[in-house]
């Protein structure tokens, strides 16, 4: 299948690693110029070469904080000039801290709210008007498969990226008539850097390995094993490509089944 992704241009968030980076492999692999960010000057730029260098595509390396409220307007307007325009924006960022609700004091809510909603809020403000020139517009927002069942030890994450959720319908109804489609992912357990950070603190409680606690969540998973980057990038380059443009307004779960409710 052709996905129409060639020649396009995206900025994917978050992608100096994890599930960011391998989305925005999948879109350079199919022709797509891509700016990319993350807040370490130096992984940035070394992901930019390292894409650059495997698919030959232009890769733009934008360093900087999605938290910092000032930052997502300077990046995609740099970002579009170097590009020529922008066609794909995906808003995405590290997950907030572990920890249970008593443990989260009101400096650790702000910071998770600017961090896993108000990042996906400015990022898409601001693409808004380089969307609108373009003829194959598309948003995804990454979220998680918190916001259908809620992971253990993780109040932050579970409550706020269901207001990316709500954001992310709203905007497909509203900007539906604009021809800009939103959708989101909401990845269950994927082989990155995040999982062990996470896994970490319940090793420590249990007094056992992360490899043990890893192996333990996914004895609840029917296909018993975590997903792949790449897997997740496969779905993700679909949903923002020409190819899907009949999707609009999808949260897709993309957790091997591991969220067990019937809708
Ligand atoms: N992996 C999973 O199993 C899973 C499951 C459900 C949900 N998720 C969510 O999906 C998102 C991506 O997950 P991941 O596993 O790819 O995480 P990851 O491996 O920790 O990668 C996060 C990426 O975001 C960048 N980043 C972090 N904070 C940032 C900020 N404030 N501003 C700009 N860039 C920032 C990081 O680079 P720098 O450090 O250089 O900034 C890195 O490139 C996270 O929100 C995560 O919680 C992941």
């Amino acid at each position: 299948m052709d996905l129409g992704l060639n020649k396009k241009k995206a900025i994917v968030c978050g992608a100096s690693k994890g599930l960011g980076y391998a989305v925005a492999r999948g879109l350079a692999q199919e022709g797509v110029d891509v700016a990319i960010n993350s807040r370490n000057e130096e992984k940035i730029k070394s992901a930019a070469e390292r894409l650059a260098s495997e698919t030959r595509q232009q890769i733009y390396p934008f360093a900087g904080d999605l938290t910092d409220p000032y930052f997502p307007q300077k990046m995609v307007s740099a970002a579009a000039d170097r590009l020529g325009g922008v066609d794909i924006l995906v808003t995405n960022a590290g997950g907030p801290p572990p920890g249970a609700f008593e443990s989260i004091d009101e400096a650790a809510w702000e910071k998770a709210v600017d961090l896993s909603f108000m990042s996906h809020v400015r990022m898409i403000r601001a693409a808004l008007p380089y969307l609108r020139k373009s003829k194959a517009a598309s948003v995804l927002t990454i979220t998680s498969y918190s916001v259908k069942q809620p992971i253990p030890n993780l109040v932050l994450s579970n409550s706020i990226r269901l207001a990316t959720i709500g954001l992310t319908k709203t905007l497909a109804l509203e900007l539906g008539a604009d021809a800009i489609r939103f959708n989101s992912i909401l990845p269950g357990w994927t082989e990155t850097e995040r999982v062990r950070e996470l896994m970490a603190p319940r090793a420590e409680a249990a007094g056992t390995t992360i490899e043990e606690e890893i192996a333990k969540q996914m004895a609840d998973s029917p296909l018993g094993r975590m997903a792949t980057p790449e897997e997740f990038a496969n779905a993700a380059v679909f949903i923002v490509s020409p190819a899907a443009a009949y999707i609009t307004g999808v949260m897709l779960s993309l957790d091997g089944g591991m969220y067990k409710g019937t809708l």
